[in-house]
């Protein structure tokens, strides 16, 4: 057996209302992919903060390379060669690539910045990561998946031992997992050991050894990948049978249109033309920098329209911001909650009713009974871990944050919602909810646009899929014709090289 350089013995992590980690125990061995994984909330994030010393625990012991420590600091833990990647990405968008690359350890030369060499070294970096793009551009200006690869290339390059990525797949479509992978194994040859935590099951069974169970802030169990498969794997983390993932079909009648686009243009897209009926979800396919997120961006009004049409049932409307979509009743659940769902400095209640107030108004005042009765339905029907109603969404764990972006847009009265990777980083417990509420919206007579990268996601809840290409649509399959090989045969662009795919992005 190769010898465990990390082993971590009983550490226990409160925080007011919460124990986050209860005795906990966890190893890992030298090039080995473990696996770490739990409902949300489960303590998965607060465990490697532990690592790199961002958390420090009340109790318990971390040995490195057979030699023991109490706790860590960020600074302690860099030079053990612990390195993370944050499931909040955290590069700095203002500053470019490079910038980024070598932040805190800037190459100088005579006693300044030596740019020019940074910048070759960041594009040789890029380079062999596959990425072909010029490191002096700034990450605001790259996609969630190419910031995402930065932040790794980022870890790699400074003599990391230990890499944490939490939930690195989480924004990354299927040809971006591969590189992932294919990094990883490169990774794990050059003996880097790495924690990896992801909600998706099917992708630990491809780059695990092993996997370790947490529930609840406790160590349930820990099996070679071999010696376990997905079903035991969902009992343990979700304590109790779960049979299906995904919840019975609703095959309703569908009404009349509720939105309908034509030829609608941004500098994104082109030419998009869409119906949407009421009580029908409609899926849309397409690979990372096909339009998907654009083209919900356009039809909530956040990117400016160049040409086109929307009607909302049959009345041409002029979408032009965010807040007249809000006024027509279309609702953007987005991709990037950080940046655009939340308001992290307040309560998980003011922010599930922010966008609805008028709905809680009673006369002048906001009728409170009204509120909790709601925000205490959404916790409990989402199962939003928090110790209460009160608890500031920025301490709760990143998949619970995300619940709490969708009791938002569910208080609200919308008659179309526009859902951007609506379950990304959410456990499979509550994953089941969420298509649920997606149901009940649906025999409520509602629209719903759902953009989604989890093809098994795509496939099990679209009534209909438009898959996306360059910016237009390039293909429609119906129920009996929605399968992964046409969606692929139409999200596809192979003849295109890389170099050119990210030019077209821009
Ligand atoms: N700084 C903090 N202050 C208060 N509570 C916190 C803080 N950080 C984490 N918690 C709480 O600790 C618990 C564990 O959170 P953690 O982020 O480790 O979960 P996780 O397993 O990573 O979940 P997810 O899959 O949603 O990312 C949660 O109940 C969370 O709300
Ligand atoms: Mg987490």
């Amino acid at each position: 057996m190769r010898n465990e350089i990390l082993v971590l013995q009983g550490i226990t992590k409160r925080f007011p209302g919460v124990v986050a980690l209860d005795d906990v125990s966890f190893s890992l061995r030298q090039g080995e992919v473990h696996a770490l994984v739990g409902e949300n909330g489960a303590g998965k994030s607060t465990l490697m903060k532990v690592l790199t010393g961002m958390n420090s625990p009340e109790s318990g012991k971390i040995l490195i390379d057979g030699v023991s420590h109490s706790s860590l600091t960020i600074q302690s833990a860099k030079t053990l060669g612990i390195s993370m990647i944050y499931q909040e990405l955290n590069s700095i968008q203002m500053l470019t690539i490079f910038e980024n690359i070598f932040f805190g350890r800037e190459y100088k030369r005579g006693g300044l910045l030596d740019r020019k060499r940074m910048i070759a070294e960041a594009d040789r970096l890029l380079l062999e990561f596959e990425l072909n793009i010029p490191s002096t551009r700034k990450m605001a200006e790259i996609t969630v998946a190419y910031q995402q690869i930065v932040e790794i290339i980022k870890a790699v390059s400074s003599n990391v031992r230990i890499l944490i990525m939490d939930e690195p797949t989480a924004p990354l479509s299927i040809d971006e997992v591969k590189m992932l992978y294919r990094l990883v194994g490169k990774l794990k040859e050059a003996g880097v050991s790495i924690v990896y935590i992801s909600h998706r099951l099917e992708e630990i069974f491809q780059i695990a050894d092993r996997i370790t169970v947490f529930r609840d802030g406790r160590h349930i169990a820990t099996h070679d990948i071999g010696d376990t498969n997905e079903e035991s794997l969902i009992k343990e983390m979700v304590g109790r049978e779960l049979s299906n993932q995904y919840p019975p079909r609703v095959d309703l009648p569908l009404g009349p249109n509720i939105l309908q686009i034509k030829r609608l243009s941004t500098s994104k897209i082109k030419d998009v033309s869409l119906r949407l009926r009421q009580g029908e979800i409609l899926g849309i396919g397409g690979l990372i920098g096909s339009g998907r997120t654009e083209l919900l961006r356009a039809i909530f009004g956040a990117d400016r329209i160049l040409s086109g049409e929307v009607y909302l049932g049959t009345r041409n409307v002029s979408i032009k911001s965010p807040f007249d979509a809000i006024r027509c009743g279309v609702a953007l659940i987005p991709e990037d909650r950080k940046q655009h769902g939340l308001l992290l400095k307040m309560s998980v209640e003011d922010n599930i009713i922010f966008s609805s107030l008028k709905k809680f108004m009673k006369g002048l005042m906001l009728n409170a009974a009204q509120i909790s009765d709601a925000v205490g339905g959404a916790i409990v029907r989402l199962a939003i871990k928090t110790p209460g109603p009160k608890q500031l969404v920025k301490y709760l764990s990143g998949g619970n944050q995300q619940k709490v972006v969708l009791a938002k847009w569910m208080e609200s009265n919308a008659q179309v919602y526009l859902f951007d990777e609506p379950t990304r980083g959410i456990d499979v417990g509550a994953k089941y909810e969420i298509y649920e509420l997606m149901n009940t919206l649906k025999s409520n007579g509602k629209g719903i646009i759902m953009v989604s990268s989890d093809m098994q996601e795509l496939i099990g809840m679209s009534d209909r899929i438009l898959v996306m290409k360059d910016g237009q649509v390039s293909g429609e399959l119906k129920r009996d014709e929605i399968t992964q090989e046409n969606i692929l045969k139409h999200a596809s662009k192979k003849h295109l090289p890389r170099a050119m795919e990210w030019r077209e992005e821009e």
